[in-house]
């Protein structure tokens, strides 16, 4: 297996992180832009609770390419879940720069997080997070609507996606109603609705059923194609196998890194 790839360091230095903040450099910025999905330089998150502080990443920096699909596998409390919180732009860094497709967005206001979040990544969290007032066909419409979708596309395509999800039957329901394994696989295609370039979800197999589990494996064996960039923080075998590239995290950082494909760009 090749050795730890930092494909990073080949274009820009650990130092040089003021000179990719130098809006000037445009080149710098365009190549960014065009190779990685997510170029990201000493990330740090931490959590104050009382008088303590969790340091629940560490100085990370990563970059993943455009198509990559990317599994961060790690024990628990390892720091998955946070990382891929900032990766997504659901949360902000303590210290560090995470560009998403050449964008900032390590310091971007919340509003226009949220716009950027909405057509850039789906992400599909461990406790599925669906609103718990709208059927399983609006929680797929919502996004869609946020994005100003007309209405009717929105049903159409809703309709497409939980057809997809083997959940025809179920649109009327709302999540309480739904299996762990339905509503996850509402959450997918509620991920899915704005077609967005980068899927990112939080160990997707966790706690559901053989089936469904199967089901999900199966549909991100579809869904990678080296267009879309993926990246999973999971344990199961089958996900981790389909894997361009194995990020091992604990304590925060990364431990071990292997490239299972290369892949032109
Ligand atoms: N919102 C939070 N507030 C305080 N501490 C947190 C919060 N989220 C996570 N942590 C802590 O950060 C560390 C990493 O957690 P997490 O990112 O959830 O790891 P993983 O997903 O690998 O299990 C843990 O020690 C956890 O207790
Ligand atoms: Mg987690």
């Amino acid at each position: 297996m090749p050795e730890k790839e930092n494909s990073s360091e080949e274009i820009i230095e650990e130092d040089s992180i003021e000179e990719l903040e130098n809006i000037a450099n445009h080149d710098l910025l365009k190549n960014i832009s065009n190779k990685y999905a997510i170029f990201a330089k000493g990330l740090v998150k931490d959590y104050e609770i009382g008088d303590f502080i969790v340091r629940a990443v560490d100085n990370i920096s990563l970059s993943i390419e455009n198509g990559q699909f990317l599994v961060i596998k790690g024990p628990s409390g390892a720091g998955k879940t946070s990382l891929l919180n900032l990766l997504g732009g659901l949360d902000s860094p303590n210290k560090g720069v995470i560009y998403n497709f050449g964008v900032k967005i390590s310091n971007m206001k919340e509003e226009s997080l949220a716009t950027w979040r909405l057509l850039n990544s789906g992400f599909i969290f461990q406790n599925y997070n669906l609103i718990s007032t709208l059927t399983a066909e609006e929680n797929v419409m919502f996004p869609m609507s946020l994005s100003g979708v007309a209405f009717k596309k929105q049903r159409e395509r809703a309709t497409e996606l939980l057809s997809k999800m083997s959940l025809d039957d179920r649109r009327e329901h709302l999540p309480f109603q739904l299996s762990a394994g339905e509503q996850q696989r509402v959450a997918i295609a509620r991920a899915l609705a704005n077609d967005p370039p980068m899927i990112i979800a939080d160990e997707p197999t966790a706690n559901l059923d053989k089936k469904t589990s199967k089901f999900i494996r199966d549909l991100f064996r579809e869904l990678k194609n080296n267009i879309r960039t993926i990246i999973i923080a999971t344990h199961d075998d089958f996900l981790i196998g389909l894997a361009d590239r194995v990020i091992t995290f604990d304590e925060g950082k990364i431990i071990k890194e292997e490239i299972l494909s290369e892949k032109e760009i």
